[in-house]
């Protein structure tokens, strides 16, 4: 049976970090996976999370199956996270999921089972997995456009006239909350009021991925468009990720949440999301939730984590205005001061795929094909060599 079989292409962001494990050059740079990087190139475990974990090494007293929502505590304590005060928590189903991926595969095959024939539209371009993820659970997926012509900045009018001319009720619109997954552009407050009103006239459903909080402007401001949507848009799915704020890449740790417009409905959304993540994987990992959940419910480690989320933040930024500076240091006739509007790990280079593959061959400097860099794996000790590589690429290669 198996000889049959073909071979699945590799995963265009995983499969490049792969190939760079397997480069022998010694200088070569890794700026494709989204995971932060600190000066020394490291992705640090948290002080926050090592402290939670000592705590918990002490404490846990069982390995017994989580609830099939996962910990009771994670889900109340996120849930305040990404809402605060806006709205009544009795509305919001939540479970605790294997990573921001499990958060959205969960949302989106729940929702796919209940409303067959429902579209997601997702942003051109967006995050490669979104359209895989959106199509294995049973959806249709559309796109909508997202950049403008030169592709440095938002076309809202472009957004705004296919949300509202070609989408049906009920259909999902995948939003990036925070940080916008490839090209680190988000809209203005005036463009999420603009998105939240059409979402409400056409009884759309948002569906948003919020994988990057506190990597924008902070923990609270990039909240923001959130809660805008959810002002007159009463019903949306959201998939929440820890990996990035946390630094919990492997321990897989995230949310699936639905909000309703009352508590009998959060209830049914609930059965049915555990209904759902039954048959997927059971129940979650204990030890992301759990870490995730006793740093937000004490004052002096989640003051902690603030201050790391907030040094991770000052770091990627600082990074981003210094590759603008030493870019125009080398003379190259194009400006990339646009980069400075953009927003978390992510920056939308303009580098085409076949530049991508000139800067891997020729200098072991690894970007995804679509030209995304991973800001967060700069440092001051690669960025000026990195910045020199890119121009001569783009010069030898007009
Ligand atoms: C990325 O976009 O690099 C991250 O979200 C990691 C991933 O799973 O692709």
């Amino acid at each position: 049976m198996f000889e049959s079989l073909p071979m699945a292409p590799p995963d265009s962001i995983l499969g490049l970090a792969e190939v760079f494990q397997k480069d022998p050059r010694q200088d070569k740079v890794n700026l494709t996976v989204g995971v932060y990087k600190d000066e020394a190139g490291q992705t640090p475990i948290l002080s926050s999370v090592k402290q939670a974990e000592a705590r918990l090494l002490q404490d846990e007293k069982s390995k017994g199956y989580l609830a099939i929502e996962g910990l009771p505590d994670f889900n109340r304590l996120v849930v305040d996270l990404v809402f605060g005060g806006t709205l009544d928590h009795k509305r919001v189903a939540s479970a605790q999921t294997p990573g921001g991926t499990g958060g959205l595969r969960i949302g989106a095959e729940m929702y796919a089972h209940h409303f067959t024939g429902a579209t997601a539209w997702i942003s051109q371009p967006t995050w490669p997995n979104h359209p895989s993820i959106f199509e294995a659970a049973g959806l249709q997926v559309q796109s909508y456009p997202f950049l403008n012509a030169a592709k440095t900045g938002l076309d809202l009018q472009a957004m705004l006239d296919t949300l509202s001319s070609k989408t049906r009720p009920g259909d999902l619109i995948c939003l990036h909350a925070c940080c916008h997954n490839p090209t680190g552009i988000d809209p203005t407050p005036e463009g999420w009021n603009a998105i939240s009103e059409v979402l409400a006239a056409k009884k759309l459903i948002p569906f948003i991925d919020f994988a990057y909080q506190g990597f924008g402007d902070g923990l609270e401001e990039d909240a923001a468009g959130v809660r805008t949507i959810l002002k007159s848009n009463p019903e949306a799915i959201l998939s929440v990720s820890f990996s990035k704020n946390f630094g919990l890449y492997s321990e897989r740790v995230g949310a699936s949440m639905v909000v309703t417009q009352d508590e009998n409905a959060a209830t049914a959304a609930l059965s049915q999301l555990k209904q759902t993540v039954r048959c997927n994987y059971s129940n979650p990992p204990r030890h992301g939730g759990a870490v995730v959940g006793l740093i937000l419910a004490d004052p002096s480690l989640r003051q902690i984590w603030i201050d790391e989320v907030k040094e991770m933040r000052t770091r990627i930024s600082s990074m981003r205005s210094l590759f603008v500076k030493e870019m125009k240091g080398t003379g190259v006739q194009r400006d990339f001061s646009f980069l400075l509007d953009q927003k978390g790990m992510f920056s939308y280079t303009g580098l085409n795929p076949m530049q991508a593959d000139w800067l891997k061959n020729q200098k072991g400097i690894y970007i995804v094909g679509t030209g995304r860099i991973n800001v967060a794996g700069l440092t001051n000790r690669n960025v000026s060599s990195v910045c020199h590589s890119i121009a001569e690429c783009i010069e030898s290669t007009i």
